[in-house]
């Protein structure tokens, strides 16, 4: 039986860059689930088709690859903002859920990180970790990414955003972001993301050790 690790929170916690540093660590692979929403959403967005349908966004979703997921397109402002909107669809998220359990029995192991996966996709993962941050500190976190890659940033306007995103994934109907009753929770508010990867391996180790 393969491993799973589940690891959810709000936009911009840092659960992406702990995902892959606990997935390197242990071997196991890795799937960002909101790469699977982006991709759906792009698809749309790339085929001119309207974002509020939802039979014509499940079709699409069925046709997601997981291999050829791909970070530096999917990652763009407009793109998360309509995955937003098309993830409160349940027919949407019922395809994007079945491609993501499929993936989570890989062997040895897996990590997945996202918004429902302890509590929705996984819910028998063996270990279960909820990422957050203050809105402030996510604000400030995904400000200085971009200004560090090159870009130009408003930081007022990224703060309503990921104001306007939680709202969105925490209180839609189908599935809302919140952690599962056994999660850890890891506030990374004031703790660097090594400290935070120190702290999720600790309990990791505990889990796949337990001697
Ligand atoms: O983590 P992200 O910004 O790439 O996610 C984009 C959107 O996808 C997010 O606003 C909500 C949705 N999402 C979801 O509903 N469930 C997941 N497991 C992952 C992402």
């Amino acid at each position: 039986m393969s491993f799973i690790i589940a690891i959810d929170g709000p936009a911009a916690a840092g659960k992406g860059t702990l995902s892959r540093r606990i997935a390197e660590t242990y071997g196991f692979h890795h799937l960002d689930t909101g790469l699977t929403y982006r991709a759906t959403a792009k698809a749309l967005l790339d085929a001119g088709l309207p974002l509020d349908d939802e039979e014509v966004a499940a079709t699409m979703a069925h046709e997601v690859d997981l291999a050829g997921l791909d970070r530096s397109v999917l990652a763009q402002h407009h793109i998360g903002e309509a995955a937003s909107k098309i993830a409160v669809m349940p027919l949407v998220r019922r395809a994007l859920v079945e491609a993501q359990r499929l993936f989570s029995s890989r062997e040895p192991g897996t990590v997945l990180d996202g918004r429902d996966i302890g509590t929705v996709v996984c819910p028998q993962a063996q270990v279960k970790l909820y990422v957050t941050a203050s809105p402030d500190v996510r604000a400030r976190r995904r400000h200085d990414e971009i200004i560090a890659n090159g870009g130009s940033a408003n930081y007022a306007a990224i703060f309503e955003d990921v104001k306007k995103r939680d709202e969105r994934d925490m209180g839609r109907a189908d599935s809302p972001l919140k952690p599962a009753d056994d999660a850890h929770l890891l506030d990374t508010s004031e703790m660097s993301i090594e400290a935070a990867f120190q702290a999720a391996k600790i309990l990791i180790d505990a889990v796949l050790n337990p001697n």
